[in-house]
Order: structure tokens, then C-alpha cells, then sequence
């Protein structure tokens, strides 16, 4: 199981700090939760925080847009030394060719599915991504509680992505802890996100730890 803890529920007055725990612990990839206030009804951090956080990180970085036009920010992506760049399906109008152009920019691309969207839009693109993020809480904030059908769409997008050819991980993010991420493994997952569940533990590395044993 691959462990992403999300940079939304660290401690902004103390990054430096909580990379140091982060990047001697059993975390596979750092999950960044970038948002606009326009296509999630909240306000993150942007590139000029996200710089320097990079400098200090030495895993891979899985960044999660909530932002409309995601295409529009690609270099300032790919600037980061980024691994994933993630972009909503509700976001983009042109999905294949924004895909078409994080690939050119040399990272993974992957399509992040919000709860009310169906996996059955990805049957034409699933062949050409490397992740599928199914958001199991409406995007926008941490420590909201797992919404229970994302099991049934991680189980129908894996017979879609079998059906399709197509070799993308799934991943979800929201209300993950070990009961949820249990859930979610058992139901066919490969990647799971966790925010609160890692950061507001008394040991943080402990909680992730945990979760990559599931
Ligand atoms: C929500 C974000 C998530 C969030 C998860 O919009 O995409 O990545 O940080 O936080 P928890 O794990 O607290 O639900
Ligand atoms: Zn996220």
C-alpha cells in the first residue's frame, strides 16, 4: 500500500520540522492539496509556499489541484520537481489533452473523480492515465468523514481500468484512518491519502506506519 500523507493537515507555522519526521518515516509520497477558493470553496497555499517545501522533501511529490483551468499552472507544477500532477475531471473541459500535457511536461498524470461523479466518465481516458483519485469527502477540507459508496466505486473502477487495459493505481483521499483505509484496501485501492489521521496523532510516523501495514 502506498501512504500519502496530505501537506493540508501539517503544522504551516512549522514545515521544516514536520519534514524532518516525514522524511525518515515509512511515507511513500507527499500529498499536496492545492485549492482556489473558486472550484473548492477554500483557500490553501500556492506555489511561492509550495517552493520551498519541495526544497526540504525528499519523496515524491503528489499534488491534488482543486483549482479550475489546472492547465493554466502546469510549469509552475512540474517547476516543483513534482512526480503526480492530479487534476479534477470537473475541471478541466479538454481532459485528454491536459493529460496529454502534463505528460509532455514528463510527470504522471492523474484524474480525481469528486463523490457525485460517476467512474464511468473515465471509460475513454482511463488507457492514458497513471492514477485514478477517487475523493471518498467533497474537496475542500480536512477531517471530514469518509463518505461509504467511494467502496463501491473503487471495486467498479477496477473492473473498468481491467476492462480498459489500463495500468493506473487507485487512490482516494478523504476520511481515511484504519477502519476507512482497511475498507478501502479490501475493496482494491492502492494508495491512500491521509491528512488528520497522520498529523493530529501523537506520533505521526507511528500513524503512518500503521497504515502502510493494513
Ligand atoms: C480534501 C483534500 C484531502 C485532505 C484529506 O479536499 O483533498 O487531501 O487533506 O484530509 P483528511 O485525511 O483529514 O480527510
Ligand atoms: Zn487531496
Amino acid at each position: 500500500m502506498i501512504i500519502a500523507p496530505s501537506l493540508l493537515a501539517a503544522n504551516f507555522a512549522n514545515l521544516e520540522e514536520e519534514m524532518k519526521w516525514f522524511n525518515q518515516s515509512t511515507a511513500d509520497w507527499l500529498h499536496i492539496d492545492v485549492m482556489d477558493g473558486v472550484f473548492v470553496p477554500n483557500i490553501s497555499f500556492g506555489f511561492p509556499v509550495l517552493k520551498h517545501v519541495a526544497r526540504i522533501c525528499q519523496k515524491p511529490l503528489d499534488v491534488h489541484l482543486m483549482i479550475v483551468q489546472p492547465e493554466k499552472f502546469i510549469n509552475e507544477v512540474k517547476a516543483l520537481g513534482a512526480y503526480m500532477m492530479n487534476v479534477h475531471y470537473e475541471a478541466c473541459t479538454h481532459l485528454h489533452r491536459v493529460i496529454w500535457q502534463i505528460h509532455e511536461a514528463g510527470m504522471k498524470a492523474g484524474v480525481t473523480l469528486n463523490p457525485a461523479t460517476p467512474v464511468s466518465v473515465l471509460e475513454d481516458i482511463a488507457a492514458d492515465v497513471d492514477l485514478v483519485l477517487l475523493m471518498s469527502v467533497n474537496p475542500g477540507f480536512g477531517g471530514q468523514k469518509f463518505i461509504p459508496n467511494t467502496l463501491r466505486k473503487i471495486v467498479e473502477l477496477r473492473q473498468l481500468l481491467d476492462r480498459t487495459g489500463s495500468k493506473a493505481l487507485i487512490e482516494v483521499d478523504g476520511g481515511v484512518n484504519i477502519e476507512t483505509g482497511r475498507q478501502a484496501k479490501d475493496a482494491g485501492v492502492d494508495v491512500l491519502v491521509a491528512g488528520s489521521f497522520i498529523f493530529s496523532a501523537p506520533d505521526p510516523a507511528k500513524a503512518c506506519e500503521t497504515l502502510s501495514t493494513l
